[in-house]
């Protein structure tokens, strides 16, 4: 395995050596989606040996280095951090039962990191992903919005896309529908917007030669929602598709792919929305999350957005943020 002589090398650190961090530096190592990964975590034991791990499979990747420690100067000079530190969700447990513990943890590691990465775009995916971002950003400044964003409904749309292509018989890649707001129990599918091949998907007629009609939307919208609470039940933890869909997000941030993503961001106004990090169609490249765009939405869905924001807003509010 060649290092590669990049001039910009790009350095990519996972923070937390768990089932998700794990997942994560798993997915990026066979993506080639950095030249340098860092896999950080306080227990040293298991970080040592999941770099170990990871490294006895390097020949089988595209050239990456891959280091790790229990030292957050192993991060230093990163160009992004994908923090996925924290207590996870036990069976039954929702995300936001979370924020107490975790929001504390993103305050401490996003202050720790950037001393040492002060340029490094930080994407945060410990849940509760929304609160936690906002924590992080209130803990870095105002001038880090943006910089610092959370991977919010990426999942969640590439679980209701999934679900979609499988029911209407049509190549996930022509589906195009976005989950927005809370990357959890309150988020919304947006309908209003989705299409299959072009062909508004409340219109378009599967192969049983049915529509989608009302109750199979929220069905679907309650099986995107039920997913990770399944997979827990069954496996303890959800990492596998989170693993690969922020190894995506991490490559859309080092090539600068302005790819429209909903990502949990700091709103500052879309939608009448402030004060929150949600998700919405936001604009991801090498700065991190840009532009929320201003998709339509019906009245159901503007309430709706309305309300996961309200829910987000009051877990804020009972921590002090
Ligand atoms: C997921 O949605 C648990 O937030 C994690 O898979």
């Amino acid at each position: 395995m060649t290092t590669p002589n990049r001039s910009s090398r790009r350095k990519v650190s996972v923070v937390g050596a768990g089932s998700v961090g794990t997942a994560i530096a798993y997915a990026c190592l066979i993506r080639g989606s950095a030249d340098a990964l860092v896999l950080y975590d306080t227990n040293r034991a298991k970080v040592r040996a999941e770099v170990l791990d990871l490294n006895h499979g390097t020949q089988f990747t595209p050239p990456c280095t891959v280091e790790g420690g229990d030292d957050i100067s192993v991060t230093a000079g990163s160009d992004l951090v994908i923090v996925t530190a924290g207590a996870k969700q036990h069976p039954g447990q929702s995300r936001l039962e979370l924020a107490a513990v975790n929001v504390k943890i993103a305050q401490t590691l996003t202050e720790q990191l950037l001393s040492v990465s002060p340029d490094a775009v930080l994407l945060f995916v410990t849940n509760p992903v929304d609160v936690a971002t906002y924590a992080a950003i209130r803990a870095a400044g105002p001038s880090y919005s943006g910089r610092i964003f959370g991977s919010g409904t990426v999942l969640d749309t590439a679980r209701l896309r999934f679900l979609l292509a499988t029911e209407l018989g049509v190549a996930v890649e022509n589906v195009h529908a976005f989950i927005v707001g809370e990357h959890g129990d309150s988020e919304i599918p947006l309908w209003s917007s989705a299409t299959i091949g072009g062909v508004p998907a409340t219109s378009f007629v599967g192969p049983s030669g049915g529509v989608l009609g009302p109750d199979l939307r929220a069905n679907v919208a309650k099986s995107v929602v039920r997913s990770a609470y399944e997979i827990i039940e069954g496996k303890g933890a959800t990492n596998l598709a989170i693993g690969l869909s922020s190894a995506f997000i991490a490559e859309v941030v080092l090539r600068d792919e302005q790819r429209v993503l909903p990502v949990s961001t700091l709103q500052t106004g879309v939608h009448g929305l402030e004060r929150v990090c949600l998700s919405l169609p936001t604009m991801v490249g090498r700065a991190g999350a840009g532009r929320v765009l201003e998709i339509p939405l019906s009245e159901k869905e503007a309430s709706g957005l309305r309300s996961s924001a309200r829910t987000l807003r009051e877990v804020q509010e009972s921590l002090g943020l």
